[in-house]
């Protein structure tokens, strides 16, 4: 069966690693995904937004990780990334996710605690654990977006009141990290607040953190895509080294979208323009689902640290 989040994170927080959130919308990443995880003996979250769960519907992704599961020997958490309302989340609880995230971080302070409360209260009388958040990340949050203006740091003053108020079981912060394949602008050097980090740690002791918009945008894949006819110019991450680091210290959940999208799409691209006679899509999404799992393997190996944890 699916499990939650808590024993991962326990493990995660005291051992100084952080697991993979990585967001599915078919079967090719749902597999690539968790065969990495697998053949690493990593435990490992799957994430669906509110976007993936419109394009791929809900039964059929539940019924994806479902299969996952058959074949795989490893914790599998599935958990809805930027819940926006009570009733998506209340969906997901129904329809049998492990974890859910209420993103209330664009509402105030006060009406985010009331709503992330009323998430928890219902989630944890159903055996489901609640992902909060507070601050706001640039770039892209689902529909809304966020100007790099209108993106602001968690202010650690209110983590404790946030998490007391409302009984969430981790709790995704803003340190610098954003949505999408342009994180920094072109020259710009990359910076987390790695203060902030250590600050909200310091005041939730054996809390664990969440970083959103955390892909690397690693340059190979960007150099692929646009050598095969594409047009991501200035595409830049977060450097994985920095990812280290916070996987060392409370965050014991990384998400990851963009790299997986990056590795799929350089590798269809290649496929497709070195194979112009194919038109099966077996042949080209068979080099996608490698691509995710190779990329996948990365992330585990070199960057969470969760290889052998499962
Ligand atoms: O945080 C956003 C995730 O990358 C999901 O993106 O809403 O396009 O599925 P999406
Ligand atoms: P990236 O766009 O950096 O992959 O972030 C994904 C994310 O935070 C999903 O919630
Ligand atoms: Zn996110
Ligand atoms: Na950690």
């Amino acid at each position: 069966p699916l499990v939650t989040t808590t024993e991962m994170f326990k493990k995660a927080y005291e051992g100084g690693y952080a697991i993979g959130a990585f967001n599915v919308n078919n079967m090719e990443i749902v597999q690539g995904i968790t065969e990495a995880a697998s053949e690493e003996h990593a435990p490992v979250i799957l994430q669906v937004s509110a976007g993936a769960r419109k394009y791929a519907r809900h039964a059929y992704l539940v019924k994806l990780v479902e299969a996952a599961l058959m074949e795989n020997d490893i914790p599998i958490a599935l958990h809805l990334d930027h819940g926006a309302d009570f009733d998506i989340c209340k969906a997901c609880i129904d329809g049998g996710f492990s974890s859910v995230m209420i993103d209330g971080s664009h509402h105030s302070f006060e009406d985010n605690i009331a709503l992330t409360k009323k998430v928890v209260d219902y989630a944890h009388a159903h055996g489901v654990v609640v992902e909060g958040e507070l601050g706001r990340l640039a770039g892209i949050e689902d529909a809304v977006n966020v100007s790099a203006e209108d993106a602001s740091y968690t202010k650690p003053s209110e983590v404790e009141e946030f998490v007391t108020k409302t009984g969430v079981d981790s709790l995704a912060i803003a340190i610098g990290t954003s949505h999408g394949a342009f994180k920094f602008k072109p020259g710009q050097k990359p910076q987390l607040r790695f203060d902030i980090l250590e600050e909200v740690s310091q005041r939730l002791p054996g809390f664990p953190i969440v970083l959103h918009g955390a892909s690397s945008v690693n340059q190979e894949y960007v150099e692929m895509i646009n050598k095969y006819g594409g047009e991501m110019p200035d595409a830049i991450g977060i450097p994985e080294e920095m990812l280290r680091q916070a996987a060392r210290m409370a965050v014991c959940k990384i998400n990851i979208d963009s790299d997986v999208r990056l590795a799929m799409t350089a590798a269809i691209r290649k496929h497709i323009v070195e194979n112009p006679g194919h038109f099966d899509p077996r042949q080209y999404l068979s080099p996608a689902r490698d691509a995710v799992k190779d990329l996948v393997k990365h992330k585990i190996v070199q960057v969470l640290g969760c290889s052998q944890k499962a």
